[in-house]
């Protein structure tokens, strides 16, 4: 069963729960919280989750805000990640077709749950297209 990491702040804990739930017979996830609806710090949560990602804890992952904006952000910022905030299946499949999208970003106050569901399918089950695609990948690498 592939591993997913999975992390969110206060306002995506309880659709975090609700997706695990939901795919606990098709993923094992490893959830790095947070683990109850108390406030945190939502860049806490994407780095987490970026550096597990970054380490091979997980090849992929899924983070949650309110918005999918902060943490996106958040764990953008390592190298290696390339997260994307998704709130329609057609954002899901061409992230994954020409970005290689690595982590998928939720905002649980902007997208009602069947189309989150719909959006994790398409994301977990669409391949990344190579060719030109994998060219404009190696440029997001800004030189040091
Ligand atoms: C927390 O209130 C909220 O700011 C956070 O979940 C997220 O939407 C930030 O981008």
């Amino acid at each position: 069963m592939e591993i997913i990491a999975i992390a969110c702040d206060h306002g995506g804990y309880d659709l975090k729960e609700v997706i695990k739930d939901h795919y606990a017979n098709q993923f094992e996830f490893l959830d790095l919280g947070t683990s109850s609806a108390d406030s945190v710090d939502y860049p806490e949560y994407g780095q987490k989750l970026a550096k597990a990602v970054t380490e091979g804890k997980a090849e992929r992952g899924i983070i949650i805000c309110g918005t999918g904006i902060g943490i996106s952000i958040s764990a953008n910022r390592f190298p290696q990640i390339r997260a994307a905030n998704c709130t329609n299946t057609t954002m899901a499949r061409l992230t994954r077709q020409h970005n290689d999208a690595n982590v998928l970003a939720l905002g649980a106050r902007i997208v009602g749950i069947e189309v989150v569901f719909d959006i994790i399918d398409t994301f977990m089950n669409t391949e990344f297209e190579g060719g030109r695609h994998s060219r404009r990948i190696e440029k997001m690498s800004v030189p040091a």
